[in-house]
């Protein structure tokens, strides 16, 4: 009877978000709902009307860090704009406890092209590496306790093409299997060694291996093979030789992740491919990037995969969530919202009862303005102003949003 009811009741909310006429909600503050999650004093609680003042929401006082400080840390992915914005660091601090440099902790923003190419044939082997764009941020967290994500150290995307050429001029050939290797094995010392020397315990998991498995256009393992440099001066050892080396120079305080989007629908793939790193021991984890849409069944892609991966021996981290909506209005908004409930609740259910070693949950950004999703609104927070959405009430569990999955 439950079920139907909540079934009716998110048939009228489809129905009402495609006709584009649902009723309006105050924006801040979640409707109280009957749900199947509701207590009984809530149910008995009458519908306020109007003319009532708003009704203040206890959670409105609490933080997101707070809330999960006994189960896993809450993370967000800034890009330097924001890093070097007081105000919106403010709201950083207060609510998360973990951070993801968006870009400039990769590659093409780490490698300084000027002086290693200028360095040649010196920095044959050895690129010159630069690291003032990260060190306000590694600062930031150090000062403020919060923990740092490293990524990503070894991607096809966002490293540039230059690097993998045998004097890093962009137009020459590629340089051979045995310098690629010295290169991928100096540039990962290099950064590991700068934040573990420069800002030791801070960076509490790496990106070892960004996106390596494609089954579609992949090799026959399923290993990621077109536009992948990696791939074409290595081979598919690449992702071998990039964990080997992330061990040898990791200082024993971070865990090694492998990181990848669309888990479930490759995920018997990803740990075939892994499962020779895994008995080399040089992996602790699987990074389930979960960039979803209010269309995505939670349980069935994100729970039922991380419990795959813990199965397989892998811890398990979120690490790049947003959940796009195609228009925002007041329903789609409260779709947005229970599908980071039901998130949030598998992982904190999981974690408690022992099913998944998870220690951190990452949103990949502030707020939705600033998006790479930005039309799709993903985030927990709308614009700069960072007025909470919806979508921070159920990354809450606020007990007044209904969750349930169709
Ligand atoms: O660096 C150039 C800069 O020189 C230029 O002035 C500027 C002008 O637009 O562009 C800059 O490059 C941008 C880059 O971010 C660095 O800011 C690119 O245009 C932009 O497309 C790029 O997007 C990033 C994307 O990775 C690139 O692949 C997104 O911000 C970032 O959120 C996204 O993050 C990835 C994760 O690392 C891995 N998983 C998928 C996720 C989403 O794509």
């Amino acid at each position: 009877m439950k079920r139907f009811t909540a079934f009716l009741l998110l048939v009228s909310l489809l129905v009402f978000s495609l006709a584009g006429c649902g009723e309006k909600k105050p924006s801040e503050a979640p409707t109280v709902t009957p749900s199947e999650e509701a207590t009984p004093e809530l149910t008995a609680t009458p519908t306020p009307t109007p003319t009532e003042a708003p009704v203040v929401n206890p959670l409105d006082s609490m933080t997101l860090k707070d809330r999960y400080k006994d189960v896993f840390k809450v993370g967000v992915a800034l890009p330097n704009s924001v890093i070097s914005n007081a105000s919106q660091m403010e709201v950083v601090k207060e609510q998360f406890n973990s951070m993801t440099f968006e870009n400039e902790m990769k590659p093409e923003a780490l490698l300084d092209r000027e002086a290693t190419q200028k360095g040649y044939p010196d920095t044959k082997t050895e690129p010159i590496l630069k690291f003032g764009g990260i060190e306000r941020g590694l600062r930031f967290a150090e000062e403020n306790g919060l923990g740092v994500r490293g990524h990503t150290l070894c991607w096809y995307s966002q490293t540039p093409a230059w690097f993998f050429t045998v004097d890093y001029q962009p137009n020459s050939a590629l340089c051979s299997k045995e310098v690629m290797i010295a290169r991928l094995e100096s540039y990962i010392k290099q950064v590991m060694t700068y934040c573990q020397t420069n800002h030791p315990g801070l960076i509490y998991a790496w990106d070892v291996v960004n996106e390596a498995v494609d089954p579609g256009t992949g090799d026959a393992n399923g290993i990621r093979k077109g536009k992948n440099l990696w791939y074409e001066t290595i081979g598919p050892e690449f992702i071998q030789y990039a964990f080997r080396f992330a061990r040898k120079y990791s200082d024993g305080t971070a865990d090694l992740y492998y990181n990848d989007y669309g888990c479930a629908n490759k995920r018997t793939i990803i740990v075939k491919v892994l499962a020779p790193i895994l008995a080399e021991g040089n992996i602790d984890g699987i990074g389930m990037q979960s960039h979803l849409s209010t269309g995505d069944n939670i349980q069935n892609t994100i729970y039922k995969t991380a419990k795959y991966f813990a199965s397989e021996g892998y811890k398990v981290q979120i690490t790049e969530l947003d959940i796009g909506v195609k228009t925002l209005n007041e329903d789609t908004e409260l779709i947005q919202a229970m599908k980071y409930k039901l998130l949030f609740q598998f992982m904190e259910q999981a974690k408690l009862n022992g099913e998944i070693d998870i220690d951190s949950v990452t949103v990949w950004g502030l707020y939705d303005t600033i998006s790479w999703r930005s039309k799709e609104h993903p985030l927990m927070y709308q614009t700069f102003k960072l007025n909470r959405k919806m979508a921070w009430y159920g990354a809450m569990q606020d007990p007044e949003i209904k969750a349930f999955e169709w």
